[in-house]
């Protein structure tokens, strides 16, 4: 059988901002050997000109890729954010020019998890107090509130991926791990469900955060939660910067409601590192900062180098858009003897209709159709049993049909 799709080695693949050395590897093992690799972001007008005739783009967070940018990619058929935000993109814009846009969610995981379990160990043994008073030359030996962390009560509020790692981490340290979640999870290890935040609150000797941003989690952690809490229990927050009200944690640490906290997000955070960071809890004993790193590990970039590649890897060879953020998901399974095409189309009657017709015209035979549609755009993947060739006139023929916005070969 002839094969119709663009030869690997001729889809041009362009990674910006020094993406992880496993990305050009996983690309190099399965084909794609068209990469140009550039250590920074581009400014604008280079920017287009090295995606220009680009099929696959690879950015961190510093490229911005507008509707203008997307629209003057014509060949680009997928864009990989080789980070968690994928705010950089103008999602819709690259929705309705086909292409899907994937990112790596979950590679930095056990990194937070890691840095949480370091944090409650250092603020049950009062290290930053005394680290900071040893760097001004004092020496704070003594016993007094150090305390192991074996046996101490952990509440992990969020039970997804970081609160759960974390739940089996801690319970291999002694802890006794008790998690609220607004969805029902299946508890790990000896963990328990807590029927309800307040109960987790009071009962909690430390208290971890681990809630995506959303309209509810917004403040979550106020005053009277806050206030719930046990007297001198920890808080730690390493979700996200306004789910604390920074100031009622201010002012509990100052009374000694609480003896300690860790905190790596935060309502307002320095847009870049030569900018002052300003918070109500600089300068407080027995309190972390740090700017927002909890997933920032050489160990989480190789990570994610490797999931986008794989996820845009998959998606240029079978067409499965598993893990895309704006994009209907569709899981194929990999056919060996048909020839499969893709067609991108946007969400308006009889285009399915018309796609067969063009086959069964032909009296060719359809195998397999995974077909998912949104409001504006709909995604069929087609397998076709049929010695297809080169120059027959199908790609042609589907591109003509109304409403087609990209149509591919893909083997
Ligand atoms: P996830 O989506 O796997 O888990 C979040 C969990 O929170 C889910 O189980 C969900 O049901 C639960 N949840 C949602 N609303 C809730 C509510 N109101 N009360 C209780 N539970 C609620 O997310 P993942 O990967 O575990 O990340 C958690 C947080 O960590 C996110 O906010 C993410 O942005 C943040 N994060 C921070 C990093 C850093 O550098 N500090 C790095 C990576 C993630």
């Amino acid at each position: 059988m002839s094969k119709l799709s663009l030869p690997k080695e001729k889809i041009k693949v362009v990674l910006l901002e020094g993406i992880h050395d496993n990305a050009v590897h996983a690309l190099d093992v399965a084909g794609y050997t068209n990469v140009d690799s550039y250590p920074g972001a581009l400014d604008d007008t280079a920017l287009r000109e090295a995606i220009a005739d680009a099929h696959i783009v690879g950015i961190r967070s510093r490229t911005r890729l507008t509707a203008p940018v997307i629209a003057a990619a014509p060949k680009l058929m997928g864009i990989g954010c080789f980070c968690i935000g994928t705010n950089q993109v103008d999602l819709r814009a690259a929705k309705m020019a086909g292409i899907p846009v994937f990112n790596a969610p979950y590679s930095n995981t056990r990194s937070v998890a890691e840095l949480v379990l370091g944090e409650m160990i250092m603020l049950y043994r009062g290290v930053p107090e005394k680290t900071t008073a040893a760097h001004a030359g004092r020496w704070l030996k003594s016993a007094k509130g150090s305390h192991e962390v074996r046996g101490k009560k952990l509440g992990i509020v969020g039970y997804g991926h970081i609160g759960s790692q974390l739940s089996i981490l801690a319970e291999a340290l002694g802890l006794e791990v008790q998690y609220f979640d607004v969805v029902n999870k299946l508890a790990l290890g000896n963990a328990r469900a807590c029927p309800s935040l307040e109960q987790l609150l009071e009962t909690s000797d430390i208290v971890t955060l681990h809630v995506p941003a959303t309209e509810q989690t917004k403040g979550m952690i106020g005053p009277s939660q806050i206030g719930a809490m046990k007297k001198g229990a920890i808080l730690i927050n390493a979700s996200r910067g306004n789910v604390v009200d920074i100031e009622a944690l201010a002012a509990a640490l100052s009374s000694g409601a609480l003896s300690g906290a860790a905190i790596d997000v935060f309502p307002a955070e320095p847009p870049s590192n030569d900018a002052e960071f300003v918070s109500p809890l600089r300068g407080m004993a027995n309190v972390i900062l740090t700017p927002h790193i909890g997933g920032s590990t050489q160990e989480a970039q190789a990570n994610i180098g490797t999931e986008v590649a794989d996820k845009l890897i998959t998606y240029s060879d079978n067409g499965s858009t598993l893990g895309a953020v704006n994009f209907m998901e569709v899981a194929l399974p990999v056919q060996g003897s048909a020839t499969r095409f893709m067609h991108i189309h946007r969400n308006v009657p009889g285009v399915i209709s018309r796609i067969n017709d063009i086959f069964s015209g032909k009296g060719i035979n359809i195998a397999g159709q995974y077909l998912r549609t949104d409001g504006e755009i709909g995604y069929v993947v087609v397998d076709v049993e049929a010695d297809i060739r080169p120059g027959m006139g199908f790609r042609k023929a589907l591109d003509a049909i109304d409403g087609t916005i990209r149509s591919r070969f893909l083997f």
